[in-house]
């Protein structure tokens, strides 16, 4: 952190503090509070955080206005059309990119730790078949702390390097699981000879009764959306993740919190319910019906997949990810797919909508990646479980960020107290 190169002067009843301001590498500046209440006796109020930094970070960077991503500096643009996933792994995890020598370490130690433990399968089997492979995942993930003693000890360095790697290499298994068993299925084992995005492909669709061809150009748009959901600084789920291993939890309870937060559909859950509302809506006609109610403040219907916290601008993994839709349809022989079409033209009718100009509302990462998730084959309760997949390596990168860093502290906010105040307890006959 940089010093603080100016001070804010806060005057209450009189008394006046001066609060220091910090600048980061880029973006604005903060006023450092935490002195504010042993000065004044006051706390912030801001729920929501919509104007509190919670932390201080070197990984990833978002500047709304512009609709720029960057991790750890790298534009996303430039990461999904020149890098792989976990080359952007490595990236998020250790802040640079990769030699040649350190990559192929990183991509041997992650594949040697694809397969689960064996007895872990008997823990998805006591899971309902008709459960949704989100609830699978958070309780698996979570289990891990169970399964892998030799790595919950966070005050040791290796043994965070190890349930990080772990956590990479095994959650793509078990999303894979997760999918086989709730369509009664046989679990499908890892194959280390295949790439990542390749290997959970071939983990999901492969049967044992014939041979399955992973497509290199659908490994590609699956790779490219592990990427683009790789990081996205201090959402709620990565705030989740932050605020369990402030307690000094172990990795794998942290991240079955994140994986938690993630599935609701005002953050990770909007895949699913995107793709959900575009069928509903069916036809191009039907738009303006949807657009009305979107707009209607009685009404509590939202068009899925758009707006953003942050971005008041195009979301740019929203950019890449219409144009791997348009990729992956026309390989696949159905760009005429209707869903596409209401797509296109809910955001063409929408971006021309005065409600949606003036706050600033555009498509984000969830509009189009429905529809290739689609096309490829998952039903849409996958959704948001290849979400969490892609988003490990964000949360595991953030965590051990947070970990590492000396002044760390539990993470305790106050409140605003509006409830009733000191007063005697009642005998139950008397009330
Ligand atoms: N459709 C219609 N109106 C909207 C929408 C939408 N999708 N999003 C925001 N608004 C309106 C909202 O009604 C409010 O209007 P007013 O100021 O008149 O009350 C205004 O825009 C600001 O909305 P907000 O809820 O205060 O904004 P927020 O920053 O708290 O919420 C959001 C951000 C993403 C939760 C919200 O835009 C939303 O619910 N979008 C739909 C769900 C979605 O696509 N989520 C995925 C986010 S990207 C993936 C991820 O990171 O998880």
């Amino acid at each position: 952190m940089k010093q603080a190169s100016r001070t804010a002067t806060l005057t209450l009843d009189g008394k006046s503090i001066e609060l220091p301001v910090l600048s980061g590498s880029t973006g604005p500046d903060v006023i450092d509070i935490r002195k504010l209440y042993s000065q004044l006796g006051v706390f912030t109020f801001d729920p929501g955080y919509t104007s509190t930094a919670s932390c201080e970070s070197r990984i990833t960077y978002i500047d709304g206005e512009k609709g720029e991503l960057l991790y750890r500096g790298y534009p996303i643009d430039q990461l999904a059309e020149k890098s792989h996933y976990l080359e952007v792994c490595n990236l998020l995890l250790y802040g640079k990119l990769p030699t040649p020598a350190q990559l192929e370490d990183f991509t041997n130690r992650v594949t040697r730790h694809t397969m689960l433990h064996e007895q872990i399968q008997y823990f998805f089997r006591g899971f309902r078949r008709d459960a949704h492979p989100m609830a699978i995942v958070c309780g698996v993930v979570g289990a891990m702390s169970a399964f892998y003693h030799d790595s919950t000890d966070i005050n040791d360095p290796w043994q965070r390097e190890v349930a990080s790697i772990r956590m990479i290499a095994k959650i793509p298994t078990i999303c894979a699981w997760a999918y086989k068993y709730s369509v009664g299925q046989p679990f499908v084992y890892p194959r280390n000879d295949l790439d990542y995005a390749s290997n959970f492909l071939h983990m999901c669709f492969a049967v044992p009764a014939e041979p399955y061809f992973v497509d290199p150009i659908i490994a590609r748009a699956m790779d490219r959306i592990f990427i683009l959901h790789a990081d996205h600084e201090q959402n709620a789920s990565t705030s989740t993740v932050r605020l369990a291993g402030s307690s000094q939890a172990n990795p794998f309870a942290c991240i079955a919190a994140g994986v938690a937060s993630l599935w609701g559909p005002a953050h990770g859950g909007a895949n699913q319910a995107c793709l959900e509302m575009l069928r509903e809506i069916g036809t191009v006609d039907r738009i303006p019906e949807y657009i009305a109610r979107a707009k209607d403040k009685n009404d509590p219907f939202r068009l899925m997949g758009f707006g953003h916290r942050v971005y008041k601008n195009f979301d740019p993994r929203a950019k890449v990810m219409k144009q791997s839709a348009d990729e992956v349809l026309g390989l696949l022989g159905i760009e005429n797919n209707e869903t596409l079409k209401v797509a296109k033209e809910l955001e063409r009718i929408a971006l021309e909508d005065e409600y949606f100009i003036e706050k600033k509302l555009y498509p984000n990462v969830d509009f189009y990646s429905g529809i290739i998730l689609e096309a490829i084959g998952f039903p849409t309760s996958m959704f948001t479980p290849i979400f969490a997949l892609a988003r490990t390596v964000g949360w595991i990168a953030q965590w051990k960020e947070m970990i590492e860093d000396p002044d760390g502290k539990i993470g305790r906010p106050r409140q605003l107290y509006t409830g009733a105040t000191r007063r005697d307890y009642v005998d139950i006959e008397a009330r």
